[in-house]
């Protein structure tokens, strides 16, 4: 029970006991409203029972030690379930049931074992408001927003909890798909009434990228400049304060469930992701972290933000990586090469919106290959211009991907309207590599 006499409900503990798919697992019990909780099968068993865990969930094949974690879980009256066919080979007692699959799981948590489902999107808002507050009592908080559907639902929980007492930032490095500024700066901030500086850097990052075509000397430059850009924008909202407020304590930031397991709490080492994103401030703005999202899986998460009126275009958005649109020019980035991809990927996400196809593919780079040229033909008269490239992705978790299968209309309006509408693109073509071996973007 926390200060505002929420009860945090007991975890159903999902064991990860050499198994790929534990996360999967723990979405399923979640989608039954009731709380999860990942941990590695080679914890002490110690760990398992101060969680006061109200089931046991063991996920793969399992070995010696496996029948001292069962028995330890059974000496505490914790109802143990092996989940998978697999986990038949392992022998354990009458009383631990055995489910063929993760679809059994509801069913035997909530009709057998009598689970209340307490997990709903306003216990988690309500349990995580108080939080914040207790956290944070009277201190000023900084969040980053880029867009992206993580920090704008963690900026809104914080906003509501807090109100003033967050100022969110936004970085314009000018890479940012048509609209996406203004989404964050129009519809998010009528829907939270958060307070918002956003800080113009689209010259500063031109410059720096100027001439710059390998990609991870891109990447390089653009999360120095961010760092710094950002930094400059956290020492004026320090000093912003008036003499009544207190100092900005707290750093905002949407790191989410599988962020928390795949850095080892479920000693997940299977699904380790290189994490792409820059961290890291100097000494004199180390702010402790606010993370309100750190229990919660991505569709949790998304469910938050409409509860809370965070726009639809955020919630709903595809992932994009942060060095955005940089990685998408294959070759040099300039100011019109930026205008070409950004009027060729509007149409497209127009396209792909119209045809309500938007939930069903997991994201589509738009690619602008700026060092080829081809020849083409417009109006009787020979041309020479780019290409773009559509890369339609299906994935789970952009870890492995397939190609997604677009219809071929639409792919046929995409490719007349973007030859059509976009200046010095002559052809469009169509990626249909799967990951491995391609890479989801092409840089
Ligand atoms: P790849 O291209 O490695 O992409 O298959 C996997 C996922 O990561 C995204 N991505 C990035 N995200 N900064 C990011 O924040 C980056 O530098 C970056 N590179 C790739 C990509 O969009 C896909 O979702």
């Amino acid at each position: 029970m926390n200060a505002a006499g929420i009860e945090h409900p007991r975890p159903v503990l999902v064991v990860d006991i050499d198994a790929l798919d534990v996360q999967q697992a723990a979405r399923v019990v979640r989608g039954a409203d009731i709380y999860s909780e990942v941990i590695g099968g080679n914890r002490p068993s110690a760990e398992f029972l101060e969680r006061e865990p109200l089931a046991a969930l063991l996920i793969g094949v399992g070995t010696d030690k496996t029948a001292d974690l069962i028995a330890a879980l059974r000496s505490q009256d914790v109802p143990v379930a092996l989940v998978g066919a697999e986990a038949c080979a392992l022998p354990a007692p009458e009383d631990v049931r055995r489910l063929a699959d993760n679809a059994d799981i509801g069913a035997y948590l909530l009709e057998d074992l009598g689970i209340e489902p307490a997990w709903t999107t306003e216990l988690v808002i309500a349990d995580q408001i108080a939080k914040i507050r207790a956290q944070v009592g009277k201190s000023r908080l900084i969040c980053g927003l880029s867009g992206g559907v993580d920090s704008a639902v963690a900026a809104a929980l914080v906003q509501k909890a807090v109100g003033d007492q967050l100022t969110c930032v936004l970085v314009d490095h000018g890479l940012m798909r048509a609209d996406e500024i203004e989404q964050v700066e129009r519809d998010f901030v009528a829907a939270t009434g958060a307070n918002l500086m956003i800080v113009d850097a689209r010259e500063r990052f031109l410059t720096a990228l100027e001439g710059v075509s390998d990609p991870e000397e891109k990447r390089k430059i653009i999360g120095h400049e961010f760092i710094e850009v950002f930094e400059a924008a956290a020492r004026e909202v320090v000093a912003s304060g008036s003499a009544e407020d207190e100092p900005v304590g707290f750093l905002v930031q949407g790191t989410v469930y599988p962020d928390v397991v795949e850095s080892g709490v479920g000693d997940g080492a299977k699904n380790i992701k290189s994490h792409h994103n820059v961290g890291g401030l100097p000494e004199d703005l180390q702010f402790a972290l606010v993370e309100p999202l750190r229990e919660l899986f991505k569709d949790e998460v998304r469910q938050v933000g409409l509860a809370l009126g965070v726009p639809e275009s955020i919630v709903w958005r595809q992932p994009f990586p942060g060095p955005g649109l940089g990685i998408r020019i294959v070759g040099a980035i300039t100011a019109e090469r930026i205008d070409i991809l950004r009027a060729a990927d509007a149409i497209l996400r127009d396209e792909l919106t119209q045809a309500g196809l938007d939930r069903e593919i997991w994201q589509c780079p738009v690619v602008l290959l700026a060092d080829v040229r081809s020849v083409g033909v417009t109006d009787g008269e020979r041309t020479y211009g780019h290409p773009i490239v559509l890369r339609p992705v299906a994935s789970e978790d952009a870890m492995t991907a397939e190609w997604f299968r677009l219809p071929y209309d639409l792919l046929a309006r995409v490719s007349d309207r973007i030859t059509a509408e976009v200046p010095d693109v002559n052809r469009v073509v169509l990626d249909v590599t799967r990951k491995p071996p391609g890479t989801i973007e092409w840089e």
